[in-house]
């Protein structure tokens, strides 16, 4: 049988990065095999790992790999003890995770939050507030609104005073283009479009808004709802069910993604994938888990790998169009949950059926599962 083959910039970053990202490869070196693909992954220092192997969040040789593979698997970047040591400019959040989704265009983030039946427990909400279940599309904006505008500074305005800027800035072609993201995903999905914003307050919330409800027009078959961001929030508390797929600029879906997140009971289980336009047959794409580096259990073999697990789905799906090997993967974890192996962050003591794992019996048994 041929194999398809697929170049892929493997970066685990700080923390348990390298841990989760060892438990990603040994499933997609499973998956491969049952689909007849070949993974070329090349691994690469970024974050603090890259300051420490070449000086740089984002070494040079890392980011010609980048250039040269067809996505990026990523882990998780930033140790906040090690920040006081270098500049902000120079620390890997901005160096290499902000600097990354800038070069590639990575305006399109998907954060697919899903609370598994059997995690319920882990759900800050109460049972009928969690309904038949929460599943949520976060789509938000990645390369524009406040976390890039200019002028983004901090000057002395007179002795002793000092006054920070950061500037919120869309165009309309970046408003379109991620409407049009948001849209397409509600297709494939319950067809319902929450469209966050501040319309009552900024400029920005006004154009967003008028902006999105030209696009849906051109998506009849799906309903679109504007809710102002403070509202949202509260929603989310109260009535979780009522979203499908909630589009956000660029700061409200980082603030509302990790609120959404929290629904799923642990971050742990939140992949994430940011898009850049098609060219040709294929996206370039950037995959991470959501949950960060986790510094104080890092090494332990406590980290859950799933999140990890679920964005080389992601991958799969988006960049490569290998839905049944994706499928394959979101199976398996399911697979391995309803079979009631927990790691730490989502173990409920109280159920007799859950089994307490680490990292990598969590991935031995996903792969497993396969
Ligand atoms: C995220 C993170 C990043 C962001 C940080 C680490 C720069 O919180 O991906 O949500 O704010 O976008
Ligand atoms: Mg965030």
């Amino acid at each position: 049988m041929s194999s398809k083959a697929f170049n892929v910039a493997a970066m685990a970053g700080d923390g348990i990065g390298p841990e989760v990202m060892r438990e990603a490869i040994k499933v997609l070196r499973v998956v491969g095999q049952k689909f007849s693909l070949t993974f070329h992954l090349t691994e690469a220092p970024v974050g603090w790992a890259g300051i420490d192997a070449a000086g740089k969040a984002l070494p040079d040789d890392t980011l010609a790999l980048c250039k040269k593979s067809d996505c990026i698997l990523f882990g998780s970047v930033g140790l906040p003890d090690r920040d006081p040591t270098i500049p902000k400019e120079e620390r890997p959040e901005r160096a290499a995770l902000l600097r990354l989704r800038k070069e590639f265009g990575l305006f399109a983030n998907l954060r697919p939050v899903k609370l598994y039946k059997e995690l319920s427990h882990a759900c800050p909400l109460r049972d009928d507030r969690q309904g038949n279940g929460i599943d949520i599309m976060v789509v938000r904006e990645l390369t524009g609104g406040m976390y890039f505008g200019q002028p983004k500074k901090t000057e002395e305005v007179s002795p002793g005073v000092q006054r920070a800027i950061d500037t919120m800035v869309y165009t309309t072609p970046e408003i379109e283009r991620i409407a049009h993201v948001a849209f397409r995903s509600a297709q494939h999905r319950r067809k319902k479009v929450t469209s966050i914003d501040k319309a009552n307050v900024l400029e920005n919330g006004v154009l967003w808004r008028d902006v999105v409800t030209k696009v849906s027009k051109q998506y009849p078959d799906v309903a679109l709802e504007h809710m102002f961001v403070d509202n949202g929030a509260m929603q989310l508390m109260l009535r979780p069910t009522q979203f499908d797929v909630m589009l956000c600029e660029n700061m409200f879906g980082d603030i509302l993604s990790d609120e959404a997140a929290a629904l799923a009971g642990s971050l742990g289980m939140l992949p994430s994938a940011s898009l850049g336009v098609t060219a040709g047959e294929r996206t370039f794409g950037f995959y991470e888990p959501a949950g960060g580096t986790a510094p104080d259990i890092t090494g332990k073999n406590l980290a859950n790998p799933i999140a990890q697990i679920l964005s080389a789905a992601l991958m799969l799906r988006h960049s490569f169009g290998e839905n049944a090997a994706a499928a394959s993967i979101e199976a398996a974890v399911g697979k391995a949950i309803a079979s009631g192996l927990r790691t730490g962050d989502i173990f409920n003591p109280a159920d007799p059926a859950a089994k307490k794992t680490g990292t990598r019996e969590m991935g031995d048994a996903i792969a497993a599962a396969i």
